[in-house]
């Protein structure tokens, strides 16, 4: 198996015997090289299923996998099987042995020398951000959050193409969940495997997943599409439910500032002769202006307190100051808290680009 390998399920399928119906129902399915594809459903919809046909812990009843275009069924299982790690719940560490053993467990099957071994796990345990000391404890002596990456160090250990995690998150509190997440987008950065994890969660797989899978009861796929598609479009009753009524605001935190265009707002420069800013008022339906000096936004004053030209001695603050890269339910989150009913827009530098009402967040989820 090569550096990166794109997965494909065609009409899979996989019906235990003695049960009425299939656990997975003629599953067609892409997942690109390098990608995070995330499988979510209730309980019982085939997604642990999926996962174990891929390595072939359990073997389809019919249909076709292909990685990289050929059919796993033509690989030797032990050779399929070094190119996929597979992080299971709960973790799966070998008890008896320490986090480095554990970690070390594949190279040390594959015959490798043990300096070759020792350096690997040294560099795993850094790359997922263990501490050395931690290399030579017991699993036991571990937080479920760090045992939880001795896991994922160990899958990825020979250096697997394809990365498998079912529910990997489910057993820590939701700080750790939240830590680890955030870890794993980092870790993915780096090392580009095609990752296929599952999850209860639809938080979860919409933060996580470059593509989210929609799973039914009886494995029958629902939708497959970036989060943003899912949460814009979603195909059916059932997948709308299951985004949950707030799927607008998960929407919103998906977009970010700068794909949206905001207005210039009610300005006027600190010098300005006071009717300037009475325009812009005027113009705008607002009792209230910002104060610019140029690039700069030094805050925003009542028309009231207007007399002669425009001076900073009157000025407040604007309470809600978004980036380029925030998101628009930050942004929203800014204007909803705001006397003045916008978030203003800065560069990094701190140059005004702009103010974000309510009707520029609504035009830029229409987009
Ligand atoms: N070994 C088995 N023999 C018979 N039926 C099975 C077997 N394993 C799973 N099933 C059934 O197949 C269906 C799918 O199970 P699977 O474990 O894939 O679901 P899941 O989506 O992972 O569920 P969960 O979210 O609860 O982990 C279920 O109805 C389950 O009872
Ligand atoms: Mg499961």
């Amino acid at each position: 198996m090569s550096g990166q390998a794109a997965i494909r399920l065609a009409a899979l399928t996989k019906q235990y015997p003695g049960s009425e119906r299939p656990a997975v129902d003629h599953l067609d399915l892409e997942m690109p090289a390098g990608e995070i594809v995330a499988l979510v459903g209730p309980s019982g919809c085939g997604k642990t299923t999926t996962l174990k046909m891929l390595n072939r812990l359990i073997e389809p009843t019919s249909g076709t996998i292909e990685i990289d275009g050929r059919p796993v069924d033509e690989l030797p299982v032990h050779e399929l099987r070094r190119g996929i790690g597979y992080v299971i719940q709960h973790t799966g560490l070998f008890p008896h042995k320490t986090v480095g053993a554990n970690i070390g467990t594949v190279p040390r099957l594959l015959g490798w020398d043990k300096s070759r071994i020792r350096d690997r796990v040294d560099e795993l345990g850094a790359l997922v951000g263990l501490e050395p000391a931690m290399l030579g404890r017991y699993p036991g002596a571990l937080s479920g959050g760090q045992q939880q990456r001795v896991g994922v160090a160990r899958a990825l250990a020979a250096d697997p193409p394809i990365l498998l995690m079912d529910e990997p998150y489910s057993a820590v509190d939701p700080i750790v969940r939240a830590r680890l997440q955030d870890e794993l987008l980092d870790l993915q950065e780096r090392v580009q495997k095609t990752i296929v994890l599952v999850t209860h969660d639809v938080d979860e797989a919409i933060k996580l997943g470059d593509r989210v899978v929609i799973l039914n009861v009886g494995g029958r796929l629902e939708q497959a599409a970036p989060p943003a598609e899912l949460l814009a479009e979603p195909a059916s009753e059932f997948v709308a439910d299951f985004l949950g009524e707030d799927r607008g605001l998960k929407r919103l935190a998906l977009l970010t500032v700068d794909e949206i265009v905001p207005g210039n707002g009610p300005i006027a420069e600190v010098g300005d002769d006071a009717d300037v800013a009475r325009a812009a008022m005027a113009e705008h339906h607002v009792e209230w202006f910002g104060v610019c000096r140029g690039q700069r936004m030094l805050g925003w004053m009542w028309g009231s307190d207007l007399n002669g030209t425009v001076t900073d001695s009157a000025v407040r603050p604007f309470r809600s100051i978004v980036q380029p890269a925030d998101t628009l339910r930050t942004a929203l989150d800014g204007i909803v808290n705001s006397s003045t009913n916008v978030a203003i827009v800065q560069d990094d530098d701190g140059r005004y680009r702009g103010m974000v009402r309510i009707e520029e967040i609504s035009e830029g989820m229409r987009a």
